[in-house]
């Protein structure tokens, strides 16, 4: 029968249709508008009435079953489709994820954190003052009287006639002194400013650490110990430390401390300008003078200061060539820190 031999090349053509596009294609072929089955439904009125029943439910049923077959096949076919797509989107997560970049200390902050313990560890406290300063502390006080080269308008900032960015970590010596009787035993870190134009060794903004220790019967020897045991626990027991003869108006007497250059290990470069050796800080016994101006009787006390560039300390023992590295935070240089 007609009827019958249309289902079974349906049902074959559904079986083997490859994807949803060409299962839909045998969908119209069969049931469209025009499809063999919707035709064979449409001879119902050529059929005598006594037939019709019987063929109405054939063309039914066929109709019915081919309609079953299209949903299986399509059940399939998107079963398939997913399991492709899914093959296809499937994460490895066996693969290590990529890490966040953790943030780090600056190399700055590291040196500082460093000379702060080695301080804290020999007995020292900190101590903080403030960047904006009266003209008083950062220099009169500390016998740097106003025509003094120190206060050429070349190297200090001036906010007003009496208040200056400080230019040192020295004022917060004066600070202390008038707010503390000895003994004292301070360091003090902190920015400072001078009108200076940026090169590999100049930077209008760097950091400072002051030292000042007050007490009976402080000599010369106490400072060299002390730092002496400072330097080496900050460069390793091994650096050789050179004192020479100084100038600075709030000490006397003064003195300049070289360390073994780290770029070169002491043979001579052009960082230590062939010399084997780097300046990294100023000292010497406080000038009786600034003891008085604090109130304090320097026939009872004695003191020694100290100070220095922490950019320098960095730069020396890191072998950096040029303090704008620690200000321009390129990332490749950071990275090496972390
Ligand atoms: N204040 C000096 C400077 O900025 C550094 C210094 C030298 C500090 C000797 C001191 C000292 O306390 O005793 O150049």
């Amino acid at each position: 029968m007609l009827l019958d031999s249309i289902v079974q090349k349906a049902l074959s053509d559904i079986v083997g249709a490859p994807d949803i596009t060409a299962l839909n294609e045998t969908r119209v072929k069969y049931l469209g508008k025009k499809g063999e089955i919707t035709l064979q439904m449409k001879q119902v009125a050529n059929i005598s009435p006594e037939k019709r029943p019987a063929f109405g439910k054939d063309v039914n049923m066929a109709r019915a079953n081919v309609e079953q077959a299209l949903k299986v096949k399509r059940d399939e076919l998107e079963a398939l489709d997913n399991r492709r797509r899914l093959e296809k989107e499937k994460i490895d997560i066996t693969l290590p994820g990529r890490s966040a970049l953790p943030g780090a200390l600056h190399p700055l902050t590291k040196v500082y954190y460093e000379l702060r313990d080695i301080f804290l560890g020999m007995g020292f406290d900190v101590v903080e003052g403030p960047e904006v300063e009266f003209d008083k502390y950062n220099f009169e006080m500390l016998n740097i009287p106003k025509e003094h080269p120190a206060r050429d308008a070349q190297d200090t900032f001036y906010v007003s006639d009496d208040v200056v960015l400080r230019t040192h970590t020295s004022p917060v010596q004066i600070r202390t002194m008038l707010e503390q009787k000895p003994p004292i035993r301070i360091v003090c870190p902190g920015r400072v400013y001078r009108h200076d134009d940026v090169d590999a060794t100049h930077s209008p903004v760097f950091m400072q650490l002051e030292g000042l220790v007050v007490d009976k019967n402080i000599r010369f020897s106490d400072l060299k110990g002390a730092i002496e045991a400072f330097l080496k626990s900050y460069y390793g027991e091994d650096v050789k430390t050179k004192f020479r003869p100084g100038f600075f108006p709030f000490t006397e007497p003064s003195a300049e401390v070289d360390v073994t250059c780290a770029a070169c290990g002491g043979d001579g470069c052009s960082a230590c300008k062939r010399t084997g050796m780097i300046e990294v800080l100023g000292c010497g016994l406080v000038n009786p003078v600034v003891l008085e101006n604090c109130g304090i009787d320097p026939r009872e006390y004695s003191g020694f200061a100290f100070g220095m560039g922490i950019d320098r300390l960095a730069n020396t023992k890191y072998a950096i060539p040029d303090i704008r590295l620690l200000y321009e935070n390129d990332i490749r240089f950071l990275r090496q820190f972390i």
